[in-house]
């Protein structure tokens, strides 16, 4: 392993102003974000519609990397151009999700593990000749407080999933994006999500340590801090931020170069405005606080797109204003007046 390589790319993942955008739907999810405007997922909708993505010209001030499925970094763009070539031509870095979802945990009370860690080593190895310099693994773990969930089971079996990954990905000269996401579903208020994630952040720290992951060349992707969606009382912008903040102090080293969120359902706005409040309120952190979102940055353009070659302008207009507006998050400049600078042709 070469850690100062390792250092260099996770520091470029989340430079100053920069985030990563989350294009790793599975076939299973891209299907879903496609049929919701009527569009169906064949191979050359789903290329077309990453190639409006990748193609959209200045995103490279915004974002550092984009986060690919196994499809799309074999893919080529409508001319024959590698995507992954179209992205390197740009400064953005090509990344690969390697997990291969989640299955149920024998054992437990319907809980989920993550699978794909069987032949790892050697996809790794493909995905880092095919341009791949950091990958994604996602755990997934649901908070319901009647159950006292997520299990210590759950939590120890996917931290381990996800430091065992970490390790295999940095053997081969790939940074991991170590992710383990609690789902906003439910009706916990923000100190019950305080607490999981802190008992979660806690688990997979302890677990990268045993498996002797370098921290300098990872990042971590939470959830932030925040309220189930159907709570009663909803926290403020505020609130959200300092609580995501004093977890992320108690539990991440000063080691990790970088902590860019999920954004996992929250709408486009309170993604951006709650990035934002964390990086205004504490600018002194030991760590770059940055997005690595797929709705957050995905929904607008998926919908100004259509599924039309005559609305990729448009289209790509509404994706550069999600990723100006969280890059702006990520040095603390976000106001909440400046989404008024996108109007829809
Ligand atoms: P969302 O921002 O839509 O939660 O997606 C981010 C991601 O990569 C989830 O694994």
């Amino acid at each position: 392993m070469n850690l100062t390589e390792l250092n260099t790319i996770a520091k470029a993942m989340v430079a100053p102003g920069k985030g990563i955008l989350a294009a790793d739907e599975s076939t299973s999810t891209i299907e879903k974000r496609l049929s919701s405007i009527n569009v169906p997922s064949t191979e050359e909708n789903r290329r077309d519609y990453r190639e409006m993505l990748f193609t959209a010209a200045g995103a490279e001030q915004y974002v550092s990397g984009v986060i690919l499925y196994d499809e799309t970094l074999r893919q080529k763009a409508k001319d024959g151009t590698p995507l992954v070539e179209i992205l390197n031509k740009r400064g953005i870095i090509p990344g690969i999700k390697v997990d291969k979802g989640v299955q149920a945990l024998p054992g437990s009370d319907g809980e989920k593990i993550t699978e794909g860690l069987d032949g790892l080593p050697k996809r790794m190895a493909e995905y880092h000749q095919l341009g791949a310099r950091f990958a994604k693994w996602r755990a997934v773990l649901s908070i319901d407080a009647a159950t006292g969930k997520p299990s210590r089971q759950c939590l120890v079996a996917n931290a381990e999933a996800l430091a065992r990954y970490a390790g295999i990905c940095q053997a081969a000269g790939i940074v991991p994006i170590v992710e383990p996401e609690i789902l906003m579903d439910g009706a916990h208020g923000i100190e019950t999500s305080f607490k999981v994630t802190e008992r979660t952040l806690h688990t997979v720290f302890e677990q990268l340590a045993l498996h002797n992951v370098a921290l300098e060349g990872m990042i971590l992707k939470p959830n932030m801090v925040i309220q189930g969606e159907q709570a009663k009382t909803q926290a403020s912008v505020d609130e959200v931020a300092d609580a995501t903040v004093k977890v992320l102090l108690r539990c991440v080293p000063g080691a990790v170069p970088g902590i860019a969120f999920l954004s996992g359902g929250q709408s486009d706005e309170l993604a951006s405005a709650h990035l934002g409040a964390m990086n205004a309120r504490h600018p002194n952190l030991p760590w770059a606080l940055t997005f690595s979102y797929g709705r957050a940055l995905q929904a607008l353009p998926l919908k100004l797109w259509g599924g039309k070659a005559a609305n990729v302008a448009n289209a790509q207009k509404g994706y550069l204003h999600r990723a100006r507006l969280n890059s702006l998050a990520a040095q603390g400049k976000y106001d909440a007046k400046l989404e008024q600078d996108f109007k829809a042709a």
